[in-house]
């Protein structure tokens, strides 16, 4: 019981939390050459520190008000039927497929089934489908979307196709009008990883509304952060939501909230299963579940974060444009991303892909010498990785797309913490390479292309 005294103390030690945030947390200046330009990173301002702190002095640490407040705000941000918060994206993808292949649901995924997905991701967007003894199926990607090839889709289904898994990769949405009409033709689960993709739209509707069930991360890199995170949405009502939720908590018939008995009224009343009349409801388990919740400390952050959305998904577009319009001119030797009109990204970062004339180790050296990180698209073509090599599935057909992607993509970063003169920055080290004039200077240095 917070007494008037605690309540003024907490006050005023949160207005000094703010006022920590204004020395402790300001940009430093840009040092073009010395500072790095970062792919990724947490943007934050004094209400993430002022409700972190709020939570910890609550000292109630697993989820609890903060969790109920952000699961009901993203539950209002998709319009879905609910929002289970994980723990990170990864677990957020297990949970989605551990729901669709719960005995609870009517029409379970069954050891075997074969679900669609992409040659190019990062691997827990596939590693929940091999646990769950289902069996992947890649599909090539495209170079220009890095997604799966809406067009090589309908050829890999057989009878024995139950779900597509496909994710949004670097915020690029995937061609949903395809997509969804195979889902549907074909009675198909869909899931959407969209841990790249918060706030991204298709026809403008929001990515991760499209499928049954949608994930998100909430990883420092991701559009939002609580530090680790992610979420599961779930589309559709019946008795999704409660497995879901289930499964994320040790796999419990119970759904009472953390620190709270007896919501249904019949604690001691239950029979399930083969246990004893009236066993504690609290120790029944109905599916085979885990803890993968995250702690009301991160929900904190998330509450802060969210309201941030539309300012940082802005910002990431402004950011890509201006990559876009500073590179066109080397649309020769680069392919830049494909733009769909009907799509409009929250871009995750900006895809390059070199053409034969352009090394991409000279290109990603150049830049990372000057301070200007690249990432490779995860984990290339996944069927390269060692990890997947003697896995249980399907390779329709050859992937030379995604060992190309593999081979000569890599990415730089949009994030909002990018400033106008880093953008501009890194336009010209580009330029440098190519021995284009520079902006203002008109020399022109050593070309570095391979003819
Ligand atoms: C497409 C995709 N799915 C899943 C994940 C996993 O998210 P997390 O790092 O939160 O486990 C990532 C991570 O970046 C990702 O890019």
């Amino acid at each position: 019981m917070e007494t008037d005294k605690a309540k003024r103390l907490k006050a005023e030690i949160l207005e000094k939390v703010r006022a920590y945030y204004g020395l402790a947390h300001g940009s430093p200046p840009f040092v073009p050459g010395r500072s790095k330009v970062p792919y990724a990173g947490r943007v934050f301002g004094p209400e993430e520190l002022v409700n972190l702190v709020d939570s910890s002095l609550d000292f109630w640490l697993t989820l609890g008000s903060y969790g109920d407040q952000f699961e009901k705000r993203m539950r209002g941000f998709f319009g879905a039927s609910d929002f289970v918060l994980t723990n990170s994206g990864s677990t957020a993808n297990l949970l989605a497929v551990m729901t669709l292949t719960s005995p609870q649901i009517k029409d379970p995924l069954r050891p075997g089934d074969e679900v669609i997905t992409c040659a190019v991701g990062f691997p827990t967007t596939v590693a929940p489908l091999v646990h769950g003894g289902l069996v992947p199926v890649f599909i090539d990607a495209e170079v220009g979307t890095y997604n799966i090839n809406p067009g090589l889709i309908e050829e890999a289904i057989t009878d024995k196709t139950r779900a597509i898994m496909i994710a949004h990769t670097l915020g690029i949405p995937c061609d949903m009008d395809v997509i969804t009409g195979i889902a549907k033709r074909h009675n198909l689960y869909l899931i959407e990883d969209c841990c790249d993709a918060l706030g991204g739209t298709f026809r403008e509707q929001k990515v991760g509304t499209f499928g049954n069930l949608a994930t998100l991360s909430f990883y420092p890199a991701h559009q939002i952060t609580l530090g680790e995170g992610g979420g599961l949405v779930v589309n559709r009502g019946g008795i999704l939501p409660k497995t879901a939720r289930s499964i994320r908590d040790w796999g419990r018939d119970c759904w009472c909230p953390t620190g709270v008995s007896n919501t249904c009224g019949k604690r001691f009343d239950w029979e399930l299963g083969g246990l004893p009349k009236g066993y504690d409801h609290k120790y029944i388990y109905s599916n085979i579940g885990y803890n993968f919740k995250p702690t009301d400390l991160q929900a904190a952050i998330g509450m802060a974060q969210i309201e941030r959305i539309g300012d940082f998904v802005e910002k990431r577009r402004r950011n890509f444009e201006t990559l876009y319009q500073g590179l066109a001119p080397f649309s020769d030797r680069l392919i830049l991303p494909v733009r769909d009109k009907r799509a409009n990204p929250s871009w995750f970062g900006f895809p390059v892909t070199v053409t034969n004339s352009v090394s991409k180790n000279d290109l990603v050296q150049h830049l990372e010498g000057a301070g200007i990180e690249t990432r490779s698209i995860f984990g290339g073509n996944l069927i390269r990785q060692p990890a997947y090599q003697k896995i249980r599935a399907r390779v329709p057909r050859e992937t030379p797309e995604a060992d190309r992607i593999m081979r000569d993509t890599f990415f730089i970063g949009v994030y909002p913490g990018l400033t106008e003169e880093m953008i501009a920055y890194v336009l010209e080290t580009f330029r440098r390479f190519f021995g284009a004039p520079q902006r203002g200077t008109g020399c022109q240095e050593k070309q570095k292309v391979i003819s």
